[in-house]
C-alpha cells in the first residue's frame, strides 16, 4: 500500500508538530507534509503554488489538515479581531477549497479543521450558566473563541456539500496542550501549568486517519467524543 499523503498547515509547533511526529512515528502508512507560515496566511495565490506542487509530486493529496491557528488578544479590539479572523477562518477557507480538488482524487479522503471546544455555542452556554468548568483564558481571548466558531461553521459546511462525494470533514479540537498558542512564556506555554502534552493531539488526529472516528464524520470531536457545535 502506498502511505498516505497528509499535509498540515502550521506543523512548526504545538498541535501540528506534535501530530507530524505521531504520525511518523506510527507506521509507514502516512506521508506528512507539513507547511509553515506561508500557506496559512489566507493568501490564495500562495496556496495554489503549494497546491501545483503537491499534485505534480503526489497526484492528490489523502488528507488536509489546516491546523494553523492564533490566539491573538491584543488590547486593540481590530487588531485582535483581524488576526484571529484571518488565521483562524479565511486562512483555512483559502486552504481548503484550494486543495480540496486534490482530496477528491483520492479514494478516502479527509478534511480536518483544528477547532477549538472555545468555539462551541453549547459549551459557552454551558459555562455562562455554571455547568461546566472555565478553563483558565488569556486576556482579550474573545477574538478567538468567534474564530473557532466561524470554523466550525466552514467544517459543517464542508461536510454537507461533500459528503455524498466521500470527502470525510470534521471539526477536531486538540483539548488544553501545551503549545504558543496562548504566548510564549513558560506559564502561558503550559496554560497554568494545566495543559497537557500536545501528543495527545497527535494521537486523536492518528485515530482519526486510521477510521477509527469515521463515525463521527461531519462533527465536531474531541479525544473522548462529540462537542455540541
Ligand atoms: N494548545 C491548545 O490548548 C489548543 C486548544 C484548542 C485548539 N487549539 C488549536 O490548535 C491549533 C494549533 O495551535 P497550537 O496550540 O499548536 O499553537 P502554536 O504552537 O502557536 O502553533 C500555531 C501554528 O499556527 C501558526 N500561526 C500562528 N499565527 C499565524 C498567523 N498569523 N499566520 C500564519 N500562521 C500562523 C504558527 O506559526 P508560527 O510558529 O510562525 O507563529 C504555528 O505554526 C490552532 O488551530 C489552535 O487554535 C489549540
Amino acid at each position: 500500500m502506498p502511505p498516505k499523503i497528509v499535509l498540515i498547515t502550521g506543523a512548526n509547533s504545538g498541535v501540528g508538530l506534535a501530530t507530524t511526529k505521531v504520525l511518523a512515528s506510527a507506521s509507514n502508512d502516512y506521508h506528512v507534509i507539513i507547511s509553515a507560515r506561508s500557506l496559512s496566511k489566507a493568501q490564495t495565490a500562495k496556496s495554489e503554488r503549494a497546491r501545483d506542487f503537491v499534485e505534480k509530486e503526489f497526484g492528490h493529496l489523502d488528507a488536509l489538515i489546516n491546523n494553523a491557528g492564533s490566539g491573538n488578544g491584543d488590547p486593540d479590539v481590530y487588531t485582535r479581531y483581524k488576526t484571529c479572523m484571518d488565521t483562524n477562518v479565511i486562512g483555512p477557507a483559502v486552504v481548503a477549497e484550494v486543495f480540496r480538488p486534490l482530496l477528491l482524487k483520492s479514494s478516502n479522503p479527509y478534511s480536518i479543521f483544528v477547532s477549538s471546544g472555545a468555539g462551541s455555542f453549547g459549551r459557552a452556554i454551558e459555562r455562562f450558566n455554571g455547568t461546566r468548568d472555565k478553563p483558565p483564558e488569556p486576556k482579550n481571548g474573545g477574538a478567538y473563541h468567534v474564530s473557532k466558531a466561524a470554523l466550525n461553521m466552514i467544517a459543517l459546511r464542508e461536510h454537507q456539500a461533500y459528503v455524498d462525494k466521500g470527502l470525510k470533514v470534521f471539526a477536531m479540537s486538540p483539548g488544553f496542550v501545551v503549545s504558543n498558542l496562548r504566548g510564549t512564556t513558560e506559564e502561558l506555554r503550559t496554560g497554568w501549568g494545566q495543559a497537557g502534552p500536545a501528543s495527545v493531539a497527535g494521537e486523536t488526529m492518528l485515530n482519526i486517519l486510521d477510521g477509527k472516528r469515521d463515525a463521527d464524520v461531519g462533527k465536531h470531536v474531541y479525544k473522548d467524543g462529540v462537542y455540541d457545535w
